[in-house]
């Protein structure tokens, strides 16, 4: 699938703009995430902070469970925004992996720019999937 310049500006600017709803008043680091389905539905999220640290949700797991629940497991390609660029986390990645390894993850900083354009593959290799465990996953 290739996402033309129009597309992934668009895409940012919705998980930019959706950083405004970010709740993160002890890391003061706004995450937001835009997240395409193949069906053409975009699903945001943000990072949601709690007093008890472990229990902060990252922005690019909001997006993905706010899909699942609505019924959705074929992602297009997911945009993340922060300040300064910075990469999805581990468990974001895990997420976004058991959900197909082509989803393209597009990376932007506050003023818009695109930092970096990937795959979860590339993001997480050697993922570990519901194959490894005799599943047939939600892409295969
Ligand atoms: N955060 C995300 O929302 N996504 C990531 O992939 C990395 C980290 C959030 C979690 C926490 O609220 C803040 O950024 C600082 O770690």
């Amino acid at each position: 699938m290739a996402l033309d310049d129009k597309e992934i500006r668009s895409l940012i600017e919705t998980a930019n703009a959706a950083r405004a709803h970010a709740y993160a008043p002890y890391s003061h680091y706004p995450v937001g995430a835009a997240l395409r389905t193949k069906s053409g539905r975009i699903y945001t999220g943000v990072n949601i902070e709690n007093a008890a640290y472990p229990t902060t949700i990252c922005a690019e797991r909001v997006a993905v469970f706010k899909a699942v629940s609505e019924g959705e497991r074929d992602f297009e390609v997911i945009a993340v925004v922060t300040d300064n660029g910075g990469s999805p986390c581990g468990s974001c990645r895990q997420v976004l992996a058991e959900f197909g390894l082509d989803t393209i993850v597009l990376i932007a900083d506050g003023s818009g720019k695109l930092a970096k354009t990937m795959t979860v593959g590339k993001l997480l290799p050697e993922a570990f999937q519901p194959r490894d465990l005799g599943v047939t996953g939600a892409v295969e």
